[in-house]
């Protein structure tokens, strides 16, 4: 069996987050298996890609890409899935459709970062950079909690 290769500390915020972003998916899936009212799930993915992917987006565009640069192929998927995954968010027709679309695209996306960016950037990094990520991305705190309809508990 492959030895899971250890996240650096300047990244794992960004797994925690990814870590959310799963769960994101699972909701989804939960809400299908439950025949929830796509309005009622797109309320919530809403909700979460302008506190939690929007800035997570954001946080991985300007502090943990660069590192490889935007020439870089695993750079350009990376980018052209962060492009595709806020039009899906955005989308207002076809909602059960583009929620299926999150539900498996987000995910790929995760697993893509996880497993194959973050190893190549924790790699080449220099010191400096690695300190600078940890400096200026200490995550994202996460809570839904209060959410007014946890429709993913049947
Ligand atoms: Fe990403
Ligand atoms: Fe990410």
């Amino acid at each position: 069996m492959k030895k899971p290769i250890k996240r650096h500390d300047a990244l794992k915020p960004l797994s925690r987050e990814h870590h959310h972003g799963l769960l994101l998916c699972w909701k989804i899936r939960q809400g299908f298996k439950f025949n929830v009212e796509p309005q009622r799930m797109k309320d919530y993915t809403q909700w979460f890609k302008i506190n939690y992917l929007d800035p997570h987006f954001e946080a991985e565009e300007k502090f943990i890409f660069p590192v490889l640069g935007e020439e870089h192929d695993l750079i350009k998927r990376a980018l052209a899935e962060h492009r595709r995954l806020k039009r899906l968010f955005n989308q207002d027709n076809e909602v059960e459709k583009a929620l299926h679309q999150i539900e498996e695209e987000l995910d790929l996306h995760i697993r893509f970062e996880e497993r194959v960016l973050f190893n190549e950037i924790q790699k080449v990094a220099t010191s400096g950079q690695l300190a600078e990520i940890e400096e200026h991305h200490e995550g994202i705190h996460f809570s839904d909690d209060n959410w007014k309809d946890q429709f993913w508990i049947s």
